[in-house]
């Protein structure tokens, strides 16, 4: 069944710059209420002036999500100002782009923070509220890495694919609610999520100028909820490397092993 966002309530994470804040921009012009959420504050409240000086309904949340004291002050918040939830979109994430070896077990932690345990938590806080909501759904940003892990992206992989997992499993789980459940599978995206990875020594020509922009991310996420898509794959390069990878994942190894070995040969 299609979905109508206007007046649904939708928080966000990651709101405050790359993919979430074109995706509230979006929503705001779908007429939803939107609750913003990442930890910078003044970009937050930014994007809710900007949002609602174009005749918009958003308020900044900011919060700290793998933090669990601000995740509960958070959603004592939301419930005074929604009472109860419609979408909750998990977008927030962070990466690494490293060889294992050269990574620590701090990265490691980090990454399944954010990418996965903050989303889990997320999603328990808010299920009493969207079990109220109108057409509830839980929308879970991953990466094309969550399907198809990758070299030099092994911790951030590691954790999408557990993203990916938990998702899979809450949909059997959710339907009692009535809640759906949609998985977002992105590829390379030109946004601020490269000046902030955690470290930076992997060696490939990642070619990032022929990623999506933020906005045409934002507009397949937003699509995938108006749809009510189960699953949606993002960018050329994740369509084709997901699709040669079911077809031919031996093969794929063998390219990504060969690659590395070029690229470390003079090692
Ligand atoms: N860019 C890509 O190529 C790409 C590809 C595939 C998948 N993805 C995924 O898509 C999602 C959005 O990525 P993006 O490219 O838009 O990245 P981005 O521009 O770096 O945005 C990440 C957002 O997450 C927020 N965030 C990070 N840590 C947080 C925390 N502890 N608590 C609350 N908010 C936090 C950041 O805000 P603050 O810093 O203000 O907290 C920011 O708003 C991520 O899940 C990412 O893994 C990205």
């Amino acid at each position: 069944m299609n979905r109508n966002l206007k007046g649904k309530r939708i928080l966000i994470t990651g709101a405050s710059k790359g993919m979430g804040a074109e995706l509230a921009k979006l929503c705001a012009k779908a007429g939803a209420r939107l609750a913003l959420v990442a930890r910078s504050k003044t970009e937050l409240e930014k994007l809710e002036i900007e949002i609602n000086s174009q005749g918009g309904d958003a308020k900044a949340f900011p919060t700290d999500i793998t933090c669990e004291i601000e995740r509960e002050n958070l959603f004592r918040q939301l419930k005074d100002h929604f009472h109860e939830l419609d979408i909750l979109v998990n977008n927030a994430g962070s990466g690494s782009w490293n060889h294992f070896v050269d990574g620590n077990e701090e990265i490691v932690r980090q990454l399944m923070e954010i990418n996965f345990f903050a989303p889990a938590e997320m999603i328990r806080q808010a299920v009493p509220l969207l079990e109220m909501g109108n057409q509830p759904a839980i929308v879970n940003v991953a990466s094309m890495t969550g399907r198809r892990a990758m070299p030099s992206w092994t911790e951030y992989s590691a954790s999408k694919h557990a993203l990916v997992g938990l998702t899979e499993a809450l949909r059997g789980e959710m339907a009692r609610f009535e809640i759906d459940v949609l998985l977002i599978l992105p590829g390379l995206t030109i946004t601020p999520f490269w000046e902030n990875l955690a470290l930076k020594t992997g060696k490939a020509d990642l070619g990032l100028e022929k990623g999506m922009s933020p906005l045409d991310a934002a507009k397949g996420i937003l699509n995938a909820m108006t749809s009510n898509k189960t699953e949606t794959v993002l960018g050329w390069d994740a369509k084709w490397m997901l699709r040669l990878d079911k077809f031919f994942p031996r093969l794929i190894n063998w390219l990504l092993a060969r690659k590395v070995e070029q690229l470390y040969a003079s090692n």
